[in-house]
This record gives C-alpha cells, sequence and structure tokens, in this order.
C-alpha cells in the first residue's frame, strides 16, 4: 500500500542576503515567483497536501497565492533553523504519510528527479544531493568507506576535510512521517549556527538503522538556490534558455536562445520565428508560422497562423483571426481584435478596437474604441477622439470607407460605407454611405502677400 504524499515547501527564512523589501521566495524568475515554481513542481507529484512554512510576519508570501485551495500554510514565528521549520508543518501531516520537503529559494528544481526520488529507498530516507562546482555553503554528504550515508555536515560546521567533500545536500529529502516526526523531536541546536538543522535527522536515522540513499542530480545547475540577486539572475538564465529549449524541441525557430525571455506560458503552433529580444508575458497562443521581430513584447496574445509583427512592437490582449501584418513600432493594446490581411504599421496605437479583413492603418494613427469594418482605408494622421475627458465613446466606420489623412473622428460618430473622408477634416457628425465629406476651411491665397525681411539696425 502507497502512503500518502505530503509536501513541505520552506521559505519562512529571512532572505536576508536579497537585501530586499520583498521577500525573497517572490522574488521573480521567468514571470513568476520562486515560490510558485516550487509549488508547481510539487503539484506535479499529485500530493494529497502541500504545506508552505511561511513566517507569519511576512503575510505578503501566504497573500501572493491567495485562493490556491491545494495549499496548507503553516506558521513559523522563529527563524530557529530547517528542521524546526519543518517541524512546524508536521502537525497537518498524518503518521502514515510520506512528506518530501523541498525549499522555496530552489525554484528550477525538475519534477521527474522529485519523482525519481519517491521512489528511492521507499521505506527509508531518500536524499537529492549534488555536485556542483563550489560546495562552499552547502552541506556536505558524509559516507563511510562503504559509500552508505553517515550523515550531513553543514559548512560552517564541518572539518577541511568534510569540506573538501563534492557532494553536497539539496535540502530536498523524502522520510516516512512517523520516523521524520520522532527525529525531529530528538533535534537540537548546539552548532554553529545555534539552529535547528534538519540535516541532523541522517545522522538519527543511521543510528535507527534505517535505510538511507541518494538521488544525485545529474545536472546540479538545477538545484542550486537562490540566496541573493546574482545567483537569482544565473538561474533566471538558466530557465530562459530552458524555456527556448523547450520550444526549439517542439518546432519554434529562436533565433538566439540566450536572447529570448519567456515570462509566462507559450503555446505555439510550428515554424514560429522568434527573432531576437522577443519577450513573451502573460498567456500567449501563436499559431503556425507566425513572426515576430526582434524586440517584440507580447503578453497574453492569441495570433493567428501567418501573423507578422515586425519590429519593436508592443501587443497585449490582441486577438488575430488570420495572417496579417503589425507593426514595426506598433503599439497593440487588449480588446484589439485583427482580421486576415489587416495591416496595423508604423507608429499606429490601437486599443479596444476591430479590424475587419483586408483594413489597414498603415501609419501615425491612433484607433480606440472602434469599430472598423472591410476593405477601409485609415490614412496617416488619423486619430479617433473617444475620450471627452469622462467618457469613452465608440467610432464605427463602414466596409470600403477611406478616410484621408490627419482626420480627427470626434467619437460617437459613425462613418458610412464606401464614405470618403477628405484629409485634415473633424469628423463630429455621422458622414453617409458612398460620399465624399470634409470639413476644412477654404485654402485661399492672399496676392501680394511678402515674407518678413530681418530688420537692419
Ligand atoms: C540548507 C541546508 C544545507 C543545504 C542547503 C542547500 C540545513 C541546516 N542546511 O542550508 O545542508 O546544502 O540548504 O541550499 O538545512 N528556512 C525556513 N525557516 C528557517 C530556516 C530556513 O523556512 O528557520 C527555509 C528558507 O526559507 C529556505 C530553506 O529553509 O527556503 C533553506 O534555508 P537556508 O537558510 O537558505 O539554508 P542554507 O544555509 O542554504
Ligand atoms: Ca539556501
Amino acid at each position: 500500500m502507497t502512503r500518502p504524499l505530503h509536501i513541505v515547501i520552506l521559505a519562512a527564512g529571512d532572505g536576508t542576503r536579497m537585501r530586499s523589501r520583498l521577500p525573497k521566495v517572490l522574488h521573480p524568475l521567468g514571470g513568476k515567483p520562486m515560490l510558485g515554481h516550487v509549488i508547481d513542481a510539487a503539484r506535479a507529484l499529485s500530493p494529497a497536501r502541500i504545506h508552505v512554512v511561511y513566517n507569519p510576519a511576512v503575510p505578503a508570501v501566504r497573500e501572493a497565492f491567495e485562493g490556491a485551495e491545494d495549499l496548507q500554510w503553516a506558521g513559523q514565528r522563529e527563524r530557529l533553523g530547517t528542521g524546526h521549520a519543518v517541524q512546524q508543518a508536521m502537525p497537518g501531516i498524518p503518521a502514515d504519510a510520506d512528506v518530501l520537503v523541498l525549499y522555496g529559494d530552489t525554484p528550477l528544481v525538475p519534477a521527474s528527479l522529485l519523482a525519481e526520488l519517491l521512489s528511492t529507498c521507499p521505506d527509508g530516507l531518500a536524499l537529492l544531493t549534488l555536485a556542483p562546482p563550489d560546495p562552499a555553503g552547502y552541506g556536505r554528504i558524509v559516507r563511510d568507506a562503504d559509500g552508505v550515508i553517515e550523515g550531513i555536515v553543514e559548512h560552517r560546521d564541518a572539518t577541511d576535510a568534510q569540506r573538501a567533500i563534492g557532494e553536497v545536500n539539496s535540502g530536498i529529502l523524502r522520510a516516512p512521517a512517523g520516523q521524520l516526526a520522532q527525529w525531529l523531536g530528538r533535534l537540537e541546536s548546539g552548532n554553529a549556527q545555534g539552529e535547528f538543522y534538519l540535516t541532523d535527522i541522517v545522522a538519527m536515522a543511521r543510528a535507527d538503522g534505517t535505510e538511507i540513499d541518494a538521488v544525485i542530480a545529474p545536472d546540479a545547475g538545477l538545484l542550486e538556490g537562490a540566496n541573493d540577486r546574482v545567483q537569482l539572475a544565473e538561474l533566471a538564465s538558466r530557465h530562459r534558455v530552458l524555456a527556448a529549449e523547450a520550444l526549439m524541441r517542439g518546432g519554434v525557430t529562436i533565433v538566439d536562445p540566450a536572447r529570448f525571455d519567456l515570462r509566462g506560458r507559450l503555446q505555439a503552433g510550428q515554424d514560429i520565428h522568434l527573432d531576437i529580444n522577443v519577450v513573451i508575458e502573460g498567456d500567449c497562443e501563436l499559431g503556425d508560422n507566425v513572426q515576430v521581430g526582434p524586440g517584440c513584447v507580447l503578453k497574453d496574445c492569441r495570433l493567428a497562423a501567418g501573423t507578422r509583427v515586425h519590429a519593436h512592437s508592443v501587443l497585449e490582449g490582441v486577438t488575430t483571426t488570420g495572417a496579417c501584418d503589425i507593426g514595426p513600432f506598433a503599439r497593440v493594446r487588449p480588446g484589439t481584435q485583427l482580421a486576415e490581411g489587416t495591416r496595423v504599421g508604423n507608429f499606429v496605437e490601437v486599443k479596444n478596437t476591430t479590424l475587419a479583413a483586408g483594413s489597414k492603418a498603415s501609419h501615425l494613427t491612433y484607433l480606440g474604441d472602434a469599430v472598423i469594418g472591410q476593405g477601409v482605408n485609415i490614412g496617416a494622421g488619423t486619430i479617433t477622439c473617444n475620450y471627452d475627458g469622462v467618457n469613452k465613446f465608440k467610432t464605427v466606420i463602414g466596409d470600403g470607407a477611406f478616410i484621408g489623412s490627419d482626420t480627427q473622428l470626434v467619437a460617437p460618430v459613425t462613418v458610412g460605407k464606401g464614405a470618403t473622408i477628405g484629409a485634415g477634416s473633424t469628423i463630429v457628425r455621422d458622414a453617409p454611405d458612398h460620399q465624399l465629406t470634409v470639413s476644412r476651411s477654404k485654402q485661399v491665397t492672399v496676392k501680394g502677400w511678402k515674407r518678413p525681411t530681418k530688420k537692419l539696425d
């Protein structure tokens, strides 16, 4: 019979080395707090319960995950060490459970490695260890002459000979709840840091004759913790490359994986082409053959197959329903829907606007709260005046209309089907179908007018 799995995530540490007002575990990596990554890895194991140990004096940690009903929060009032931290969660864990301990500051731990740890040494104590290039600061794994694990010595408590050991503790371990509770109750704090070390349970397990085994991580970099911003940046760049590699394996071309930043989720079709310095945020979905030029930012967008986003465009909350062209230098804001064959060109801002098939706004334009029919041509410098300072109003433009350059459409206003608006017009009333509407003062030429000349003194 398998035991129910309870996962304990330690997230109560002070994180002083971050030198930040933001709690360490809330520092983001790839657009998500470190703790969020660890919670997701935990969820991937479908545990009976996830317990998060936090400091009640730092409620922001708990508040950041408001509404996540699978999380049980255990407060640790004083920072008395990792063993003391785990102890805070034990009252919520049944004695017949298996306990997996994770750290809130080790965000890249692969769920697959955790799954391996769960099946290692099932009736005993299983440790996840690593051999980082520089073991300084970590607890060392002490093995006997036969290679059997005897205990863990913290760096600060270690002798020079022990410090020479290359295999170190990731902090992640799995143990039967009943025994774990016993060991935790026997911890003492007579060590260099005056803390109740979780790592001391290893020697107790050995003394009890409990079997101990370790999974040695093949890729040490994924188990490193982020104690300061330098380490966080290293993990973030690791994360970036991993995300890029997964997309490339799925059929996306990424011109330079080191210059691609996924800060959310991307659901990608085939043969997508992402140029350098593309940032993806929130939830994006890109269809087959979508092309994104250099320097573009896409947040919460759904772009249909064949959509081309040209260099340095910023898109948020945009939906395209067919192949179309956006940018370069376009800013397309939430609520915008672009159909097949549309074009939003350079220095065009679009917000909460629909462009039906084949309509174009190629240059220097603001379209806000507008419904634009098919085959409409919007001239350069057109502005929908959608805001009177208090309320927003709608502009409707019928199929086949032609809006001359430098036109202001003062909403609410409707431009009829096939209507033409003369350049430089300020349109304050509806313009009828199929007719020319123009509002501009007549052009005059002043006879005999002379340019002023420079005065001589
Ligand atoms: C710990 C391990 C060390 C291991 C290293 C891996 C111990 C005694 N040492 O050292 O063997 O090599 O991690 O990174 O376990 N925390 C609490 N409450 C506390 C103390 C810590 O919740 O009272 C949490 C922290 O938020 C953090 C984790 O426990 O997520 C580890 O604490 P940290 O102080 O970073 O431990 P290390 O000194 O790195
Ligand atoms: Ca740490």
